[in-house]
């Protein structure tokens, strides 16, 4: 199983989603590809914000090895599963996904509420970073539940 993390910087959120499913399979002795990309580029090459930084260290977690990168072609075609942040997020990977490629797009809080209608919220302003921790620590543990059962 190969999943593709994607926020707008990829210095906040996608940042955090990627250690923790990084632990999450690491737990379970499995062998996926974990990534994370931003849809944007202002922040390509820089580590993730010292407030996620903080709030993974809190939990056990480093992510200090991370650095941002945008979102390519190429990875439509290489990951199984691309699991967006936000609604903005989902819309532009629908938008930007070749035609010919078959990965699978959703958005990670899909896996909590299946209605659709919950994101993780952009903390970048308001520093929501604990909320955003809880959110997804949820939303990929029950992730990768439903995707071993599914197997
Ligand atoms: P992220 O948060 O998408 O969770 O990485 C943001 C990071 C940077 C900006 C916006 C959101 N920015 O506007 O630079």
């Amino acid at each position: 199983m190969r999943i593709l993390v994607v926020c707008l910087g990829n210095i906040c959120r996608s940042p955090i989603a990627e250690g923790l499913f990084k632990k999450n399979i690491a737990e379970q002795n499995l062998s996926w590809t974990i990534d994370s990309a931003g849809t944007g580029s202002w922040h390509i090459g820089q580590l993730p914000d010292r407030r996620s930084i903080d709030i993974c260290k809190q939990n056990g977690l480093d992510i200090t090895n991370q650095r941002a990168r945008q979102i390519r072609q190429s990875d439509f075609y290489n990951f199984d599963l691309i699991l967006a942040m936000d609604h903005s997020n989902e819309k532009n990977l629908h938008r930007l996904k070749p035609a010919d490629a078959d990965v699978e797009i959703k958005k990670v809080m899909d896996y909590i509420d299946p209605q659709g209608t919950l994101e993780v919220p952009d903390p970048y302003y308001d520093g929501r970073f604990q909320e955003v921790y809880d959110l997804l620590e949820k939303a990929i543990s029950k992730c990768l539940n439903d995707i071993l059962v599914n197997q």
